[in-house]
């Protein structure tokens, strides 16, 4: 009878698991051609998409690292410096809009935005056209792989292939959701639980752990006045898309998938330590002010969401 009624436990237990975690694991997107990807791939880290054939996508999204730079703001062609801390692509599939402030709807859009930014690629698809079809290789592959050959729609197609088969799966914390409970240490789970208990799930959940809604920064706080430098016209995020008045300081809340491998936090890269990210994040987000302690054990949750793909240093 004791027998029974565990294994009825334990059935409830687990299910309970997998079913109802506000967190859901990473899954691969399946019905990738692998020759568009590989397209893609060599596109992402083609100097020919910018203006002066200096840069790619992969200098500002090391592939290797999380997936961005290790900067506080980007470098693009002649030493411009950007406006705001680069996101990392892995992942991003999954996130409802791209950018900080949502502005491109689609991973497919998004594309042309760093191709034509003055202060990224600086060029024009005109000008990677010209440049890529001078290249009997690429023009062949394009030709094989799609019934008009090499268009803007075409190198953006390829590019979002290769980015949607950036997902980063198998992390412990992924693992642990799918039922190996010692995928995860005693603090780590604690830490999930102060996630939760905290309530910055209300905000980063679903498999990308956010990439999911819009959130202020500084909903219980004026975080802008408190930081000290002037306001800049990034940090007024999905405002500078709308112009609605209330849309301002509105960000994309970023996933935390990656966040642990991240050198500097916040769209303004504000902060150098996860630990004193998460604090700020208690502080005007929550209203909340959290001890070291337990800052330190959600930032060791934070760690086990970092999962595995074959382009990123393995952890
Ligand atoms: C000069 C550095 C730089 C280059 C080059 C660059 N990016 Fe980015 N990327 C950024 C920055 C900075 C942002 C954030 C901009 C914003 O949100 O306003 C970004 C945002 C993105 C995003 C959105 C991610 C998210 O979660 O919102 C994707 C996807 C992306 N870039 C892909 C690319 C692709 C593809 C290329 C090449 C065609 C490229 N990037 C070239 C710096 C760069
Ligand atoms: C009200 C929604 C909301 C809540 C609650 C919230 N966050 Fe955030 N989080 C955001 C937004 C929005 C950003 C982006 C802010 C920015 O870059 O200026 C962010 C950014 C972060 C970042 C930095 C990500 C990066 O890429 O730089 C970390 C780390 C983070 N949150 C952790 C937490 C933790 C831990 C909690 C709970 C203590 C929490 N958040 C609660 C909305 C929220």
């Amino acid at each position: 009878m004791l027998k029974f009624f565990s294994v009825v436990f334990c059935f409830i237990v687990s299910f309970d698991v997998l079913a109802d975690e506000p967190i859901t694991p990473l899954v691969p997107i399946e019905g990738l051609s692998p020759d568009k990807v590989k397209l893609g791939q060599q596109l992402f880290n083609d100097n020919r998409l910018s203006k002066d054939n200096s840069i790619s996508c992969a200098s500002c999204h090391l592939l290797s690292k999380h997936g961005a730079d290790n900067r506080t703001r980007s470098i693009g062609i002649n030493g411009s410096q950007g406006i705001i801390k680069t996101p990392t692509v892995y992942n991003s599939a999954f996130n409802f809009v791209q950018f900080w402030d949502g502005r491109s709807r689609t991973l497919n859009q998004q594309v042309s935005g760093p191709i034509h930014n003055p202060i990224e690629m600086g060029s024009h698809w005109l000008e990677v056209i010209d440049k890529l079809s001078a290249d009997p290789a690429v023009a062949v592959q394009f030709k094989t792989l799609y019934d008009d050959g090499l268009t803007a729609a075409n190198i953006a197609d390829a590019i979002t292939t290769f980015e949607r088969s950036l997902i980063t799966l198998n992390s412990r914390f992924d693992r642990w959701l799918e039922g190996d409970e010692k995928a995860l240490s005693a603090n780590e789970k604690q830490g999930y639980q102060l996630f939760k208990a905290f309530g910055c799930i209300s905000c980063h959940q679903g498999r990308n752990v956010g990439g999911n809604m819009y959130a202020y920064m500084g909903t219980m706080g004026d975080y802008f006045s408190d930081r000290g430098q002037p306001i800049t016209v990034a940090d007024y995020g999905r405002f500078n898309v709308t112009g609605v008045e209330d849309d301002k300081f509105l960000f994309k809340v970023p996933s935390l998938r990656l966040v642990a491998l991240q050198r500097y936090f916040f769209h303004d890269a504000s902060e150098r330590r996860l630990v004193s990210a998460i604090e700020v994040m208690a502080k005007y987000q929550l209203g909340r002010n959290i001890n070291e302690q337990d800052a330190e054990l959600i930032a060791a949750f934070l760690r086990s969401l970092v999962g595995q793909h074959p382009l990123l240093e393995p952890q």
